[in-house]
């Protein structure tokens, strides 16, 4: 059941601290305490930003952002955003809080329409009334279905397989409907599989439950996984496993921040799709796992999982282009870096 009107904690604000520095530019991240979104705080702040972060702390974790100030809060709450908003003066607004797992979003697609469109609607409205014009939002892969050619540019058509997918492409489409009406430019970062963790070792993934491929099969390889499922090996891919384009989180970061400065510059909205351009099989992903951590697994192979298309690949021309994009880091150091944060296992 979802509830609504009930939020039992709410407009906590604690991390508080203020530098004495003027700050350069003041920006809030929601979902600011989340994988991504963690990352993106310690980029923005490392970059001179007076960084605030929204977050319920549903999925995210306040040790990810100490020394960050943090308003705990829903999305759902139209109350606790409108408090929230007017006790700052942003330039923009990151929007990383959303739910993510596709499986769930096919079983219970309530859960998913409440938060993820009713819940940015909320931001959106809100973020409108207080007069901020400038909305960063992360969007997926998932919007545009089973490809229909590789590797699949901003054009591609947009068919989304699940309810997670819709979700993401109806907040994209609202976006666009706000821009005509309210003046709002937003840029739609759509990730293909973001993965990796901080190359020193201080974030990472902490998902739960955990879904994804490669913290999976890196907590199997700490033992913390007794053993490690491929989603069916009889895909018309090479090995017969799924093919993914795996995107550094540091280098999903990097692209959030230049699209913060191509709205400061060119004030347009624009879509990006974000991924290397190489994709990485399921076993070739294990393969390198294996190597990295030293350990052999334990492997079964299960059927295919419902909605994975066989292979997803990015093309990631546009936003090479048009935001100076280069994504820095492979799979290997993708791997490596998630390796050195499952070994720390700091937050649960
Ligand atoms: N896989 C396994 N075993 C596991 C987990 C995953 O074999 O235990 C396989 C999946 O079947 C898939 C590949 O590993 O072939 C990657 O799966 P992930 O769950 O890591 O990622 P997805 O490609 O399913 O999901 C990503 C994003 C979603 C987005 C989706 C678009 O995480 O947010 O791409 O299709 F919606």
């Amino acid at each position: 059941m979802i509830s609504l009107g009930f939020f039992p904690v709410r407009k906590i604000l604690f991390n508080r601290s203020r530098c004495n520095m003027q700050p350069q530019k003041s920006v809030c991240v929601v979902g600011g305490a989340g994988y991504i979104g963690s990352h993106m705080v310690t980029l923005l702040k490392s970059k001179g930003y007076t960084v605030v972060v929204f977050d319920d702390l549903s999925n995210g974790h306040a040790e990810a952002i100490k020394d960050v100030e943090l308003f705990q809060g829903s999305i759902l709450d139209r109350e606790a955003l409108t408090e929230f908003f007017s006790q700052y003066d942003f330039e923009c607004v990151f929007h990383f809080a959303s739910l993510i797992q596709v499986g769930e979003s096919v079983s219970n697609p309530s859960l998913y329409y409440q938060n993820n469109v009713v819940g940015s609607i909320n931001l959106l409205d809100c973020m409108i009334a207080r007069g901020i014009k400038k909305i960063i939002f992360s969007s997926t892969a998932a919007i545009f279905g089973s490809p229909l050619r590789s590797p699949i540019d901003e054009d591609h058509p947009k068919s989304p397989l699940s309810p997670y997918g819709k979700t993401k492409l109806f907040v994209e489409e609202t976006l666009k409907d706000y821009d005509t009406a309210y003046g709002l430019k937003s840029i739609s970062l759509r990730y293909f599989n973001a993965a990796g963790a901080a190359p020193d070792g201080m974030l990472g993934e902490r998902h739960n439950p955990e879904t994804h491929l490669i913290p999976l099969v890196l907590q199997h390889a700490s033992n913390r996984q007794e053993s490690f499922s491929i989603f069916g090996d009889d895909y018309s891919t090479p090995d017969g496993t799924c093919i993914r384009d795996y995107i550094h989180v540091a280098d999903l970061c990097d692209a959030h921040l230049l699209a913060l400065k191509f709205l400061e510059v060119n004030n347009r909205s624009e879509a990006f799709n974000l991924g290397t351009g190489v994709g990485h099989s399921v076993a070739e992903i294990i393969d390198i796992a294996q190597t990295i951590s030293e350990k052999s697994f334990d492997i079964t192979v299960l059927s295919r999982r419902p909605g994975d298309p066989s292979v997803l690949i990015a093309d990631g021309t546009k936003a090479r282009k048009i935001l100076g994009w280069d994504p820095k880091w492979g799979i290997e150091e993708i791997i490596a870096h998630a390796w050195g944060w499952e070994k720390k296992f700091p937050w649960q």
